[in-house]
């Protein structure tokens, strides 16, 4: 073991949902590790901003516009990004969303929007880019799932988050097994509570939030970066003999 085996000097990532919360910090993360980072993101600012930050830092970048609930649209971003980039080493697939819904007034737009996003989105990706990664023999994804994936969060009513989160453990184990021997490694990481966008409503409930932070034994909401650390981790070739596996990062909370 050597710190070159953290290094990722003239690697190519590309992130999903990288123009802000946990994304963005996986991109910063990444490119400080000296990865090349193209950044795939829904909302066009954000994804351009993150872009230009990345450039700044002296890495490559570019932005492509994707919705990861369209096959179409996320093979269109792999063939944007393998004409601009020889080849893509490490896909992080994190776009997601998240929605409070008792089950009981869950409508099928809600139901079939969240596994869009959460659950066919992180297929999509990992098809479209697994294909050029087999090819090439080699390749690391990391997927973004959730504690939520693992145990049923309470107060929130969140049914359909939890199982889509819940399929992205299995696709992962499930890519790991067929892919291992092509030379392509499928890990995911389980964040807990964290501080983004995507929290900042739940935070500010005072009929939820403090019961999240009881459960959390480090009593606290943990940040973005935080995770893009397990991300960095699996995607590097420290991680050369994990694949298949699920790295928790949550203050302790599906320990109890
Ligand atoms: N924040 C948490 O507490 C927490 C906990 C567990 C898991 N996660 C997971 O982490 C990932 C990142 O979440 P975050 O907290 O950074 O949230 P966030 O809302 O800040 O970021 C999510 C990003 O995904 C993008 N996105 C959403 N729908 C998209 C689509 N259809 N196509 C392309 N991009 C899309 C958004 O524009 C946004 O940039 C998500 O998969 C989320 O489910 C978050």
């Amino acid at each position: 073991m050597s710190n070159s085996d953290f290094e990722l000097t003239g690697q190519t990532a590309l992130i999903t949902g990288a123009g802000r919360g946990i994304g963005l910090a996986t991109a910063r993360r990444l490119a400080a590790a000296g990865a090349d980072v193209i950044i795939a993101e829904y909302i066009v600012e954000n994804g351009e901003q993150a872009a230009a930050e990345i450039e700044s830092m002296g890495r490559k970048s570019m932005f492509i516009e994707v919705d990861v609930r369209d096959s179409g649209s996320v093979n269109r971003m792999a063939e944007v990004a393998l004409a601009a980039f020889p080849r893509i080493d490490i896909l992080v697939c994190n776009a997601g969303i998240a929605q409070g819904i008792p089950a009981e007034e869950c409508s099928d737009e809600d139901w079939l929007n969240m596994m869009a996003v959460n659950l066919n989105g992180v297929f999509w990706c990992c098809r479209a880019i697994g294909r050029h990664m087999l090819e090439r023999g080699s390749g690391v994804i990391v997927n973004t799932a959730s504690m939520s994936g693992m145990i049923a969060n309470t107060p929130q009513p969140q049914a359909h988050y939890n199982a889509a989160k819940a399929g992205v453990i299995l696709l992962t184990k499930s890519l790991a097994g067929e892919w291992a021997d092509r030379g392509l490694r499928v890990n995911c990481v389980s964040p807990g509570y964290i501080g983004t966008d995507m929290t900042a409503e739940g935070m500010s409930n005072m009929d939820w939030y403090p019961t999240w932070l009881a459960m959390t034994p480090q009593g606290r909401v943990g940040e973005p970066e935080d995770v893009a650390a397990a991300i960095y981790y699996l995607a590097s070739p420290a991680a050369k003999f994990t694949t298949g596996s699920n790295l928790v990062v949550d203050g302790g909370y599906t320990s109890w």
